[in-house]
């Protein structure tokens, strides 16, 4: 049995999982397994890092955002449109009327001049669907393959042209934007996507929290409405116990953003109701609010840093103290068949807490994690890292995070994955 454990560890991320269940060691070999620990942390990281910079290279990093070798053109793209794709989508690209096509359409048919539903598409999303067909992205086989039929510039010209459709685009942030989520930091843009999100200790008695996260642009495309619904689930000496946690119900709203400097900025409010016991760890026992600004920048090459600058505010500070934190992720979107494949997502996120009480010292954390989008429309992605406190460790256990997201925007769950 001890065997297999050890084998385990060895293995890396499981070894998390399984050590909590290690039994009682001594405080020295505690403490030489944290500085391990550390230590293989950071090698991680290093390594995430040098294989994203080589895995960028190699495939010419470019979906997050494509790059254009030319100017693209619109009125050679609107040649290519006239041509070879008004019968399906129309004259002015809301479909061309139901009597003059036979297909059956798929509840996923584009309208091309809705703006809300245009700009969150980065271009890439739309040059695989052209180059490819819609078959590769999960979409109906109606929509054919032109990667044999155009030039790449062709394509890039249409998408020009297509843009057009849509008369209001300044006012909405564009799809590109839209960066690989993170495990923790929240990002600028306004969300589409239900998200379940797990935290689990990795050490200590076994504890986790599972988050329910409802994020709609309903209002419009700048603005997010969230909730948020934590259950946990803990052994609190050696027994068991489940409750829900504080309920965050928040809206964040876009305040500036440009694809020309690849940069984004948002505002939030959000209030967090004591809907957890607090006896039992599961809440702060006094309403909160909680505001934060986070603001990302895209590089060139989609290297991407996410920030996210904010506070924790209990009504009641003298039940749960005063804080603010301070997030910042650093990572490197990588697609395979130059971005228009499946997207991989290193990052790296260093998380800090502070009390307001005076003499009070941060929290700091690192988290070396994944994306990967894992249904072919991409509309469907998991997120997998471990959580590692950096200072004052006492007390506070590794854990390891993960989620599943669910991009409502580009279809129902279950289509999509063929
Ligand atoms: C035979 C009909 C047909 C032709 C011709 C056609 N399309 Fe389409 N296209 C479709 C259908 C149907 C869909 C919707 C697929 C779905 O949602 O499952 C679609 C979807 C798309 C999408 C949306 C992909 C996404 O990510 O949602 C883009 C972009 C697109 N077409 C571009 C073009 C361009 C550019 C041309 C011409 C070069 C073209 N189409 C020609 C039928 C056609």
């Amino acid at each position: 049995m001890i065997d297999v454990r050890i084998a385990v560890r060895e293995i890396g991320l499981a070894g998390y999982l399984v050590r909590g269940l290690g039994g009682r060691q001594g405080e020295r070999a505690r403490a030489r397994r944290r500085n391990e620990r550390r230590r293989g942390v950071l090698v991680g990281i290093v390594a995430l890092g040098v294989a994203a910079l080589l895995g960028g290279w190699a495939l010419e990093a470019s979906a997050q955002r494509l790059h254009y070798a030319k100017p693209q053109n619109v009125e050679n793209g609107e040649k290519v449109y006239k041509g070879g794709c008004i019968a399906c989508h129309g004259a002015d690209g809301k479909g061309a009327p139901m009597s003059s096509t036979v297909f059956l359409r798929p509840d996923t048919f584009p309208d091309f001049t809705d703006c809300a539903g245009t700009t969150p598409e980065p271009d890439g999303n739309w040059k695989a669907a052209i180059v490819h067909g819609g078959p590769s992205r999960g979409l109906s086989q109606i929509m054919p393959a032109f990667g044999d039929l155009l030039t790449d510039e062709q394509i890039n010209d249409v998408i020009a042209y297509m843009r057009g459709f849509c008369r209001n685009v300044h006012h909405y942030p564009l799809g590109e934007l839209n960066l690989p989520r993170a495990l923790v930091t929240e990002k600028a843009f306004p969300e589409n996507e239900i998200v379940v999100s797990t935290a689990a200790s990795a050490s200590g008695a076994p504890a986790w929290t599972t988050d329910v996260i409802d994020e709609r642009t309903s209002i419009d495309a700048r603005t997010q409405l969230e909730t948020d619904v934590p259950v946990n689930y803990a052994d609190q000496g050696g027994k068991w116990t489940e409750g829900l946690g504080d309920i965050t119900l928040a809206v964040k709203r876009e305040m500036f953003s440009s694809l020309r400097t690849g940069s984004i900025l948002s505002l939030q409010g959000g209030i967090l109701l004591p809907t957890g016991d607090s006896n039992r760890g599961f809440g702060a026992g006094t309403t909160q609010f909680e505001p934060f600004a986070a603001f990302d920048q895209l590089f060139k090459e989609n290297t991407f840093l996410q920030t996210q600058l904010g506070a924790d505010l209990p009504v009641d500070p003298s039940v749960s103290p005063r804080s603010m934190f301070w997030r910042a992720t650093v990572g490197q979107a990588i697609g395979q068949d130059h971005m228009l494949g499946r997207l991989y997502s290193p990052m790296v996120e260093f998380l800090a807490v502070r009390p307001f009480q005076p003499g009070a010292s941060t929290n700091w954390d690192v988290l070396p994690e994944m994306q990967v989008t894992v249904s072919r429309r991409q509309h469907v992605r998991m997120g997998v890292g471990v959580r590692e406190p950096f200072t004052n460790t006492s007390g506070r256990t590794p854990q390891v995070v993960f989620y599943f997201l669910w991009d409502r925007a580009d279809g129902k769950l279950w289509n999509g994955w063929r």
